[in-house]
């Protein structure tokens, strides 16, 4: 069992493979954390508590031990608001008194096998009773009556703790939850960088690293998605580990909202990670014997630097959160109209495409935005999901089965969460967007958002989508987003529940989500927003792919690839060889460099196969082929970054291993050539023990020499050239 429980000393020990966590039940019932890092065998190490006989100004406990004894350099499972913890709380509940100090102190606790799931919430699952062994603890206001569960579920072989939080209200009168944080994290020292992924629309998930500080540093959304401008995820690196040494904690969030990673460094130097719902436009009205349920934090621990933290949430998330036929099974190459046609399409022409499609080996034909309603640009038509008939003759049955006629399958794009007020939808119901009775309504890409909480809105999305994926034989669904929300206010909540609308909007999405998927759950989701502004584990439990971004340019994407590689596994991340000069920088790097990067995720193409040149083609081809033979170390391997391009403007490189370290398929990209200048590239993950052929070449290496010495990629380069070697073990 991983986790142990010491009923004398009241502690208990959660261990992974490299991981321990510890934690006490102190006398007074305060839940007391006591260490979080690389496996230990005590279990009782309460000598780490601190005891500060000067801090300043600190409130002893309601019941004192001792003039050192407060809360406030205490280090804990969660603190609350208000009573003697001065530093960010998880907790904050209002009583029926008005007040919001919060004290929640340990009523009992359970261990089980495997992991409950979260009602309304994606999260982590068991594959089976091995996988992973919950924890929860109960603890209870008992003047506000509120009971808060917090669950603990350690996966061992991917030294990953999984944390939620549940609220009930036993008060017999109201509740509110101020804030609800899904995890709190505290070490007693401030001996870490703070890294997290930043960005925007054509720029994703670049990364940023930085020493804590005293005080408060945190990355948040409050633009009711998670968004392009921060992902919710954050590490603390110790100062001294790199890429692929040294101790990293890793934090990611399983949800789609508003987010909020606050890290505060205290005076005595303790650092407190909290990561949850943002506390900023949130509130939870609970009347008497109703819960709420926080998303899942996932924390991870490393020993083997950010590549190893990587390599863990990339396993634990292809293993055990994505779900359905589409986890395991072979991802078809697309091709996607987008970028080829944008709205200006019709299905002579989409067929015209699916025929050079099928004639290079491609596998899948997606049909992007412009197929319904009166939909010829971005301005009308989101909500009336009904085919435009002036393009596709005869619907969508016709066309679906024209192109399954070639041997390709056929794929269709939604925005089902927005709606343009020149549309049937909105002139039927204008109150179903998220608005403000009274206020304006900002408009954002000429659309309005709808209300997702609302019931009766989502169940109208629902039919019309099952009408037309009903309709034809469609496989696939790429699931769009393309504003952030304001003004949110739902016409059905009262003015106690409209605090909950960013929320209870998640929640409707997540919903929907799940219907569809109930209803059709063959068909292979790839989420989107803008490119990737939804980037986010929440979206992952439902679509095991998403789109990257909307910048397609394979040197911007060595960028962004990197980053989103921190947390989401290569399959998850859809690429796509498009034409040149590139849509959004205007570069123009060759065919075979925009297909070697395309290949480091979920393979595809966004350009007009009728206009490629013969070269082109044959290149084509030689790609798919090689997306077949790679497939299984790109999909199934570890990650390893090698050459990072935030530090290293000149290149970058990346490799696969497979799993049982017989295979590597390293890339390197050339973003700014420069003379004489020598490249070795060092291997980090293979097997020092065993021999490797560079098919190329037939150069034989030992693993040793390729750890410790690496391969020699010195070459006479120019701008934008790749370099792909494939090494095979031979005995
Ligand atoms: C934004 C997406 O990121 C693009 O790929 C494309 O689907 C457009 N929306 C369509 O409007």
């Amino acid at each position: 069992m991983p986790i142990f429980f010491d009923s004398e000393k009241k502690i208990f020990k959660l261990d992974t493979e490299k991981s321990s966590y510890i934690i006490r039940i102190a006398d007074e019932g305060f839940l007391t954390h006591l260490y979080y890092g690389a496996k230990i065998s005590d279990t009782d190490v309460s000598y780490v508590l601190p005891n500060f006989g000067n801090a300043s100004f600190s409130a002893e406990i309601a019941n004192p031990v001792g003039r050192s004894y407060t809360l406030d350099t205490l280090p804990q499972e969660y603190p609350c608001n208000g009573t003697g913890d001065f530093r960010a709380s998880a907790l904050s509940l209002r009583g029926e008194s008005g007040s919001s100090a919060t004290d929640i102190r340990y009523v009992s606790h359970k261990i089980c096998s495997g992991k409950p799931a979260i009602p309304g919430l994606p999260a982590t699952y068991a594959n089976c009773e091995s996988d992973c062994d919950t924890l929860e603890i109960t603890a209870e206001d008992s003047l506000i009556g509120a009971r808060v569960t917090l669950f603990y579920s350690v996966f061992p072989k991917y030294d990953a703790l999984a944390r939620s939080t549940k609220v009930e209200n036993i008060s017999g009168g109201a509740v509110d939850i101020e804030r609800v944080f899904s995890g709190a994290y505290d070490f007693s020292n401030m001996n870490y960088d703070f890294v997290s992924l930043w960005g925007a629309w054509a720029k994703e998930r670049h990364v940023t690293r930085h020493p804590l500080a005293h005080g408060t540093q945190s990355i948040a959304s409050k633009r009711g998605s998670s968004s392009h401008n921060h992902n919710p995820f954050a590490a603390l690196a110790s100062r001294n580990s790199g890429e692929e040494y040294g101790e990293v904690f890793g934090f990611s969030l399983i949800y789609s909202g508003n987010f909020s990673m606050e890290c505060e460094v205290d005076t005595f130097e303790n650092t407190r990670m909290l990561v949850g719902i943002n506390p900023v436009d949130f509130g939870w009205h609970l009347d008497s014997e109703e819960a709420f349920y926080a998303p899942e934090v996932i924390s991870v621990f490393s020993d083997e630097g950010m590549g190893g933290m990587s390599r863990r949430f990339h396993k634990l998330y292809r293993h055990n959160l994505c779900r359905g036929p589409w986890k395991t099974e072979k991802r078809p190459i697309l091709v996607n109209n987008w970028e080829a046609t944008y709205f200006g399409f019709d299905d002579d022409k989409l067929v015209a495409i699916a025929k050079d499609a099928a004639e290079l080996g491609i596998e899948m034909l997606v049909m992007d935005d412009g197929w319904f309603g009166c939909r010829n640009d971005d301005h009308t038509s989101l909500g009336d999901w009904f085919v435009n008939e002036n393009k596709l003759k005869g619907g969508l049955k016709p066309l679906a089965d024209r192109v399954n006629a070639l041997g390709i399958k056929f794929g269709i794009w939604f925005e089902p969460e927005m709606i343009s007020p020149d549309s049937e939808l909105y002139r039927l119901h204008p109150d179903w967007c998220l608005h403000v009775a009274g206020r304006y309504k900002s408009i954002g890409r000429h659309q309005y958002v709808i209300d997702m909480s609302r019931c009766d809105v989502r169940d109208n999305i629902f039919e019309q989508m099952k009408a037309i994926l009903s309709s034809a034989n469609i496989e696939y669904v790429k699931w769009d987003f393309n504003r952030n929300l304001t003004e949110a206010g739902s016409l059905l909540l009262d003015s106690v529940h409209q605090k909950e609308i960013f929320h209870r909007y998640v929640l409707g999405v997540y919903e929907l989500l799940e219907r569809l998927l109930e209803e059709f759950p063959n068909l292979l989701l790839e989420g989107c927003s803008g490119g990737g502004g939804r980037f986010d584990p929440g979206m992952l439990y439902y679509s095991p792919q998403y789109w990257t971004s909307d910048n397609t340019d394979a040197i911007d994407r060595c960028l962004i690839q990197w980053g989103t590689t921190y947390v989401y596994p290569p399959s998850s991340m859809s690429a796509h060889v498009s034409a040149v000069p590139n849509h959004q920088t205007g570069r123009r790097t060759s065919f075979k460099t925009r297909g070697d990067v395309a290949m480091a995720g979920a393979f595809g193409y966004e350009l007009d196969l009728n206009k490629l040149s013969e070269d082109d083609r044959n290149e084509v081809k030689r790609q798919v082929a090689d997306y077949h033979k790679y497939y299984n170390v790109v999909q199934n391997g570890d990650y390893y970054r090698l050459i990072n391009p935030f530090e290293d403007q000149t290149k970058c490189a990346w490799a696969y291993i497979s799993e049982d370290k017989s295979e590597v398929l390293l890339t390197m990209v050339i973003i700014r050539t420069e003379r004489h200048k020598q490249i070795f590239v060092r291997l980090t993950g293979v097997d020092a023990n065993k021999k490797y052929k560079d098919e190329a070449t037939g150069q034989i290496y030992s693993g040793d020499t390729l750890i410790n010495l690496g391969l020699n990629l010195t070459g006479w380069y120019r701008d934008w050239d790749t370099v792909v070697k494939h090494l095979v073990e031979v005995k």
